[in-house]
Formats: structure tokens, sequence, C-alpha cells
């Protein structure tokens, strides 16, 4: 099985997405054995990633997913993707309605913290919502300590839906689930308040 790959591809300003293929395997195998950028992506202790993991996880999650590299003025700086939910506590929660979670890794540490995981996250979302009609888009499994993801998701829009309790043993006490509704992301656009973000696809 190869990656699934797609023809989107999101831009604002400087900040590119791009469809991730079965050429990234050096950037993704680079940003998934840095062990600082795994403890904040990764739930469990893991301190690198093999390349046939990598290979095993983005292959598989592409198939129900549009995966993207994030470029910032040229150079590839991260991946994220926009996924069907696939976690039975949420999917019970709304049962019939279309529910997409949204994943990201900023691999290149000195751009944490400069406004493109809010942007990278603000274009999924906008697509989300414009172009698949989803009705509620997520961000899983956000850690306590990891204040910089809360921090991007909340800044354009998402609130929390549920702080969840992790077993003993793990890195965090607790996680949270954010959340965007299409009425509030509505509400947003109407306000001026959600940022209308170009993007172009080459599909006919
Ligand atoms: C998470 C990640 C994608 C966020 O992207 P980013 O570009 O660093 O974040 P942004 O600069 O867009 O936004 C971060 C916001 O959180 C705020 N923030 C930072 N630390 C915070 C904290 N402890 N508590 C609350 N907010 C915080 C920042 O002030 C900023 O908001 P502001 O611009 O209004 O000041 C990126 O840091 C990353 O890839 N980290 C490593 C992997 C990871 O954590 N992935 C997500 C797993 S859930």
């Amino acid at each position: 099985m190869e990656v699934r790959t797609h023809a989107v591809t999101l831009v604002h300003g400087g900040t590119v997405l791009r469809p991730l293929t079965e050429c990234d395997w050096p950037l993704l195998l680079r940003w998934n054995s840095d062990p600082e950028v795994l403890y904040f992506s990764e739930g469990d202790d893991v301190e690198s990633y093999s390349l046939e993991d990598v290979q095993g996880i983005y292959r598989g999650v592409s198939q129900r997913a549009y995966c993207f590299v994030i470029e910032h003025e040229g150079l590839p700086i991260g991946d994220c993707w926009l996924q069907e939910m696939n976690l039975p506590r949420l999917i019970d929660r709304f049962p019939g309605r279309d529910l997409r979670r949204i994943d990201i890794t900023i691999g290149e540490k000195p751009f944490w913290g400069r406004g493109l995981g809010s942007t990278s996250i603000a274009l999924l979302t906008e697509y989300a919502f414009e172009e698949e009609r989803a009705d509620i888009v997520f961000g899983c499994d956000i850690a306590d300590y990891n204040g910089r993801s809360f921090g991007a998701f909340q800044k354009v829009g998402f609130e929390v839906h549920e702080r969840v309790h992790q077993k003993e043993g793990l890195k965090a006490s607790y996680c949270y689930d954010v959340l965007l509704t299409r009425e509030r992301y509505l509400l947003l656009l109407q306000q001026g308040c959600y940022p209308l973000l170009g993007r172009s696809t080459d599909e006919p």
C-alpha cells in the first residue's frame, strides 16, 4: 500500500500546504525521529520512529485523510492532515454527523510559536467546512503540557469539548479534545473573525 495522494494545495501568504507523497520519507523520518518533537506529538514515550514505522503510519492514515507537507517560504517545515474521525468516543457522541480531525507536527523546531501552526489549522478547517461540508472539526488528545498546540487551535476558534483523564504512567494527566462546529465557523466567518484563506486544487 502506498500513500494515497490528492491534488489539493492550500495557501495563505508564505504558508503552503501541498500534497504529501511517497517522495517525502526523508523529511518525515527526520521529524519523526526527533525526541523533542515526539514528546509533544505522541502520547506514549516514543523516542524515535524507524522508516518502516513512519511509512506504516502515513500510508495507513492517508487512506482516509488529506495529508500535507507544510512549507514556509519554500522550506518544508512539517506535516498535517485532515482525517475522517477515527475515535469511537467522539463518533458515538455525535452519531450521523460528518466528523473530521486535524493532526499537525511542525518538525523544524525554530518554526514553533511563529503562527504557522494556527495558520495551517485554519487552512485545513476552512477546507473541511467549505469543500468537504464537514459538520464538526476536532483537534484530539492535546496533552495538558502542550500549551502551544492548545493555543494554536484556540486561536482559530476551537473550543474545549472534553478534558479526558489519561491512564497512570502516561506523560499527560489529561488531554483535551477541542472542536469547531460548522455553526460556530459560519458565525466567525460572518463576524470577519475567521480568515478566508486561499486555496487551489488541480482537480479537473
Ligand atoms: C503544536 C504546533 C503545531 C503549534 O504550531 P505553532 O506554530 O507552534 O503555534 P502558533 O504560533 O500558531 O500558536 C501557538 C499559540 O499558543 C500560545 N501558547 C504558547 N504556549 C502556551 C501555553 N503554555 N498555554 C496557552 N497558550 C500558549 C501562543 O502564545 C500562540 O498564541 P498567540 O500567537 O495568540 O500568542 C507546533 O508547535 C508543533 O508542531 N509542536 C510539536 C508537535 C505537536 O505538539 N503537535 C501537536 C500534537 S497535539
